[in-house]
């Protein structure tokens, strides 16, 4: 339920929930540079994509009511290039995750992969495509056998796609194991055998088996120590320009998703409330709520912190069970008006390659204001 009317405390007070956006320093806060531009195919396409968990009670199990995890998202990820998924914990960022990698059955929307529409693909259509579709997990202690050694972990792909003999399994494997900068020899050792950043580089070895074409990485580097989340991060940016992978990386740190993606889609409450090319979106965000979560990152240079305010969000995320009507966000927002509770803003792209859905956007261009209304109108 929300609890926007109770006043914010110092230790509640716009802390972007219990995810915490960016509450520790992050090792990766150098920005890659700009990638020339893209005139590239899309590779996925998610189109009003909603995920709706019933919730049931009594012995019939009758439903009651539903978790609108998400709740009519679309965005587009092109081939080779990294898309960050952003928001606060509970906004449905996993979900979306598992609905791509086709592990959640969507309860509305559209799903496409190089123009194949896969949203109720049957599962044993969807075999070949499980090998083109990957996702590396957050963590790397749970999501790895402890009885299986890396040969059979990292091989275990090939074998159910039996696509390979056992010596030609092993060899495979050991060169994967080199790519990921993990020595070959190791390949009989068990995952307790390893420390945290090369148990998930295991896990990334795991993905790149079948050679997969979209990587979806669900906090690949949250449950790591901040001085390997970097390696792991430029590992995973070494392998997009070696094997021309795709990604959707999905973070709640910001300076993580910074330095990686080419663009960024900030999500809250199972709604998408702006995307935009990385510097866009960081340098001037429209969104007040993508405004909230940006004022929160450190800045580790004492001069550009200064004339920096830092905007402290009232109360907390509502409950998915019962979300704010129109727009979600309007009973944390300081800028919201009557229009923000009657009627919900559409995404509109104000900049180019920038789109937002607010009824008064920051950082933009004359006249916005009006566009949106004009936008909502019709
Ligand atoms: N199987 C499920 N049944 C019911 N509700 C669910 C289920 N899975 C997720 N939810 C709910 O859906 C919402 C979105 O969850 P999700 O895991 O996608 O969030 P998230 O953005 O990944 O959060 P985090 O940053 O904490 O990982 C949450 O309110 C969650 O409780
Ligand atoms: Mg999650």
């Amino acid at each position: 339920m929300s609890t926007s009317e109770s006043p914010a405390t110092e230790s509640d007070a716009n802390r972007p929930g219990d995810g915490g956006a960016a509450t520790a320093p992050s090792a990766v806060s150098v920005a890659k540079e700009p990638q020339p531009e893209k005139s590239r195919e899309t590779l996925l396409e998610v189109t009003d994509l909603q995920k709706h968990f019933p919730v049931t009670a009594g012995v019939l199990r009758r439903q009651i009511a539903a978790v609108k995890a998400v709740d009519g998202i679309s965005f587009s990820v092109r081939k080779g290039e990294t898309l960050g998924l952003v928001g606060e914990s509970g906004c449905g960022k996993t979900t979306t995750g598992r609905m791509i990698m086709r592990l959640l059955e969507p309860s509305a929307g559209k799903i496409t992969f190089e123009g194949q529409d896969i949203t109720h693909m049957k599962q044993r259509t969807l075999r070949p495509l499980r090998r083109d579709i990957q996702m590396i997990f957050q963590d790397p202690y749970s999501s790895l056998n402890p009885r299986h050694t890396v040969g059979a972990i990292v091989g275990a792909p090939f074998k159910l796609q039996k696509i390979a003999t056992e010596n030609g399994v092993k060899k495979a494997v050991q060169e994967i194991l080199e790519l990921v900068g993990l020595n070959p020899e190791h390949y009989n050792r068990y995952p307790h055998e390893f420390s945290g950043g090369q148990r998930q580089r295991i896990g990334v070895a795991r993905t790149l088996a079948l050679r997969p074409k979209l990587i979806v990485a669900d906090e690949p580097v949250s449950a790591l120590d901040v001085s390997i989340q970097a390696q792991v991060v430029n590992l995973l940016e070494d392998l997009q320009d070696e094997l021309g992978l795709t990604y959707v990386v999905i973070a709640h740190d910001l300076s993580v998703v910074r330095h990686i993606s080419d663009r960024v889609a900030v999500m809250y409450l199972g709604k998408i409330v702006e995307v935009a090319d990385r510097t866009s979106l960081y340098e001037s965000p429209m969104h007040p709520y993508t405004n909230a979560l940006l004022s929160a990152v450190p800045i580790p240079d004492p001069e550009k912190r200064k004339g920096r305010e830092r905007i402290r969000l009232q109360g907390d995320v509502p409950s998915p069970l019962n979300p704010p009507p129109a727009c979600r966000f309007h009973t944390r927002c300081w800028k919201a008006q009557e229009i923000c509770k009657t009627v919900e803003p559409p995404m509109v792209e104000l900049r180019p390659g920038h789109e937002t859905a607010c009824h008064f956007p920051e950082n933009a261009p004359a006249g916005a204001a009006e566009t949106v209304a004009k936008s909502a109108a019709l």
